[in-house]
């Protein structure tokens, strides 16, 4: 709308004035997406987010992946238009929980997943994300045990891709979880040249069924270097922006969410807790600001600085 890009230029306006960077996920709203300086996937916004040379960070995306980048930037301000943009697999863990767990398992390497909180980070060895995590798993020798969380679908995964025998921690993504089988199979018999693609978030019903398997941005990468002309996307739908962009001939469907779900296809509503006017707001009053105790982030810095190494 006018009142949209009237507010997109007021914003850009504002972040060269305070030198702001807007880093944004794929799973935000178009119109975030078009403001951003960069957009990526986890794995690119953390990198993103260990180089920039701005003064204040706004991160358009949640709580875990704004707390990363204050991590790898403890002077540096780090603003979320919405404190609340939570998530299911960081929510699944908490650390009195996991301390448990690795004190039962003292000798086990740590991976966690990026999806998680900095007092989890602290407590790992290493952190991954989607798409470095089979590589991350690799970098640990062989005789070593490992607990992975807090993802037990990417656990899953990881176990068949490396053949480590990994003990999983019990969370899930609600949105990568919300997939029917029944309904995606029946959506390729409608279209039986379509290739399924997927992000290990998902179910094994769902993955043994997909063409490929990958994080966001290696979805992305995977449609553009494609012969094929259609596709069914299982993951969040926020993803279909970007690439209907780079493929605007090929036909992307998303694939259906079951029946019980709140939208037909799977949208996180942590991502979409921010909004065009909350970024405004955030970046123009400069809260809310994530705030860590620098011994925390010291903690949680160290596996992040690995698996950025590796
Ligand atoms: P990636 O960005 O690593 O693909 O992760 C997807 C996701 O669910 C982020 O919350
Ligand atoms: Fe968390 Fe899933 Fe939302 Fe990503 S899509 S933020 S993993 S709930």
């Amino acid at each position: 709308t006018t009142d949209n890009k009237s507010l997109q230029q007021r914003l850009k306006a504002l972040k060269e004035e305070k030198n702001a960077v807007i880093l944004a996920h794929y799973y935000q709203e178009p119109d975030i997406q078009e403001v951003a300086d960069f957009i990526g996937d986890s794995l690119e916004l953390a990198k993103k987010a260990a180089q920039t040379s701005a003064d204040i960070i706004v991160f358009a995306g949640v709580h875990f992946m704004a707390e990363t980048a204050k991590i790898l930037n403890p002077s540096k301000k780090v603003l979320l238009p919405d404190l609340n943009a939570g998530c299911s697999l960081a929510e699944s863990c908490p650390p009195d929980a996991f301390q448990n767990i690795k004190s039962e398992y003292p000798d086990h390497v740590v991976v966690t997943y990026i999806n998680c909180s900095a007092e989890i980070k602290a407590m790992s060895d290493l952190v991954c994300t989607s798409s470095n995590a089979e590589k991350i798993i690799n970098s640990i020798p062989e005789e070593k045990e490992i607990i992975f969380a807090p993802d037990k679908n990417l656990g899953r995964y990881l176990i068949e891709k490396t053949g480590r025998n990994m003990l999983l921690w019990d969370g899930a993504c609600i949105v990568h979880e919300a997939f029917s089988l029944d309904k995606l199979l029946e959506l390729y018999k409608e279209h039986p040249s379509a290739m399924i693609i997927a992000h290990p978030e998902s179910e094994d019903h769902i993955l043994k069924t997909a063409n490929y398997i990958g994080s966001t941005s290696g979805m992305l990468n995977f449609v553009k270097n494609s012969d094929h002309d259609t596709f069914i996307v299982a993951t969040e739908a926020g993803i279909l922006h970007q690439m209907q962009k780079d493929v605007p001939h090929k036909t992307l469907i998303p694939a259906p969410a079951k029946e019980d779900n709140t939208c037909a296809c799977s949208e996180c509503a942590f991502m979409k807790m921010n909004t065009l006017q909350k970024l405004y707001n955030c970046l123009e009053k400069e809260t809310p600001e994530i705030l860590l105790e620098e011994s925390l982030m010291k903690k949680a810095h160290l596996p992040i600085q690995r698996m950025l190494e590796i």
